[in-house]
């Protein structure tokens, strides 16, 4: 068969909120034309994130009422655990509340003032979590990652030349670990390869420097590589995970990605003495090293959702969606960043409106029109997010314009999609009214989700 079908029926529904075009502009300007802050029930179709906003499936929701929340040595915990060694071989393994409690925990243990972590690109959160306690986070993406409108394949894997040479420059004892981010959401939701992550470890090895996995779409970066590298294609999606994980000494996950969970995430490693800060700082910070910030029932969800992500059904549903919305834009010339990544297609906003410059911010202005046109809510990944104002009040633009709209596990269905593409046709057909924003106020970090904004 030629169409690709939801492996999925639905069983009980949620009402979206419909609004009117005078409604979403009366509540856009009451959040100061900055998405973050709108109402989700003034919201039709929201693609803001795909974190925690999964739809849990009848197994999930049978595995939560059989959660057992003891405090310690929980059944639940047991569950959990045997899942989560099952895909990736770790010996030690620690629930957190989500990603970022376990990027802060290595970090807070790992890490001293000036110390260097590489990646391939770094997730906000593992960045402030790095630059928090001193150290220097640094991207090192492929340089197949700069053309965005190149189908490159693999545009996530990290520059190995880069690399070699910051161990090189820096030595290996400024560096106490690597990440690698798979796929890596801030370029793009690019997939790194299996060879990637295999030479990445070889060169660090030689220099005696662990590997973490960044492992929030551990299974989406499975399914790009069965799909498209060599001598994969027969292996199954857990095969290539528990590959992928035999490579790193460690990883982070928010299970709130591929653990199909609302809340949840984990940190793991094998070496027994990082082991045993990780367990000293978790029971600070997050609770017992047997439920770790979650319930026993959150616990459930998770060791099943791991499982349901690497379901071959599926991950070809998930990633034909990706290309429908991808593939309809790009024949209708939106420019957006190719290939299609694995939970999101990204909006190249400067290409979408050439009459603005990056001080225009033209990603929030792209994102204000989807949500006035169609009550769609995307988010600006632009020069509001990564640029910066500076201590004379110039702004230093960020490298990339580009709006992310990112998908929800097994929530939209097709024509909820067309639908989608229906508002970004209408919103590029008249792209040229779209007006440049000023900011009005913002925060000294993290400006994108409370500055307020005006048109012109
Ligand atoms: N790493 C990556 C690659 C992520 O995308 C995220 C979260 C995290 C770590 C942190 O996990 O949210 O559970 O603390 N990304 C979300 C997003 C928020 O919208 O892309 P968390």
């Amino acid at each position: 068969m030629r169409t690709i079908i939801e492996p999925f029926r639905i069983k009980m529904t949620e009402a979206l909120p419909m609004t009117t075009r005078a409604r979403r502009a009366e509540r856009l300007a009451a959040a100061h034309y900055n998405l973050f802050l709108l109402d989700a029930d003034d919201v039709t179709i929201d693609l803001l994130t795909d974190s925690g906003t999964g739809a849990m499936s009848d197994r999930q929701w049978a595995a939560m009422m059989q959660g057992d929340e003891s405090y310690a040595g929980s059944r639940s915990w047991r569950r959990f655990e045997a899942t989560v060694r099952d895909i990736t071989g770790f010996t030690h393994i620690f629930p957190t509340h989500q990603g970022r409690a376990a990027e802060r925990i290595l970090a807070a243990t790992r890490l001293k003032p000036s110390d260097i972590v590489p990646n391939n690109s770094h997730f906000d959160t593992t960045r402030a979590n790095i630059e928090y306690v001193g150290g220097r986070a640094i991207d090192l993406p492929s340089p197949k990652s700069r053309d965005i409108h190149s189908d490159e394949r693999f545009k996530g894997d990290m520059d190995l030349g880069a690399l070699a040479r910051l161990i090189e420059r820096e030595g290996a004892r400024a560096i106490p670990f690597c990440m690698i981010t798979a796929t890596n959401n801030a370029g793009g939701g690019q997939p790194v390869s299996l060879r990637n992550m295999r030479e990445a470890k070889a060169l660090l090895a030689a220099h005696g420097i662990p590997l973490v996995l960044d492992a929030c779409r551990f299974a989406e970066n499975a399914y790009f590589i069965q799909q498209w590298e060599e001598g994969q294609a027969e292996r199954p999606l857990l095969d290539i995970a528990r590959e992928m994980f035999s490579l790193c000494d460690g990883a982070t996950m928010s299970a709130k990605k591929d653990g199909l969970a609302n809340i949840g995430g984990f940190l793991a490693c094998n070496d027994d003495r990082w082991a045993e800060e990780f367990r000293n700082l978790l029971i600070l910070t997050e609770g017992f090293p047997t439920y770790g910030g979650l319930a026993g029932r959150d616990l459930e969800a998770i060791a099943v959702g791991l499982m349901e992500a690497l379901e071959e059904e599926y991950q070809r549903y998930r990633h034909a969606t990706v290309d429908y919305l991808a593939s309809r834009l790009i024949a209708r010339g939106v420019p957006i960043v190719r290939p299609a990544g694995g939970h999101a297609v990204f909006l190249d906003a400067a290409g979408f409106c050439p009459h603005l410059s990056p001080a225009d911010f033209p990603g929030v202005g792209l994102v204000d029109a989807l949500y006035l046109e169609g009550g769609v809510r995307g988010v600006e990944l632009g020069s509001v997010m990564f640029g910066r104002r500076e201590t004379d009040g110039t702004e230093t633009p960020a490298p990339r314009e580009l709006v992310r709209l990112a998908f929800p596990r097994r929530v939209y269905t097709q024509s909820h999609f067309d639908y989608v593409i229906e508002t970004i046709e209408t919103v590029f057909a008249d792209r040229a009214a779209i007006p440049p924003y000023r900011i009005l106020w913002q925060a000294p970090f993290l400006r994108h989700f409370t500055a307020r904004f005006a048109p012109g």
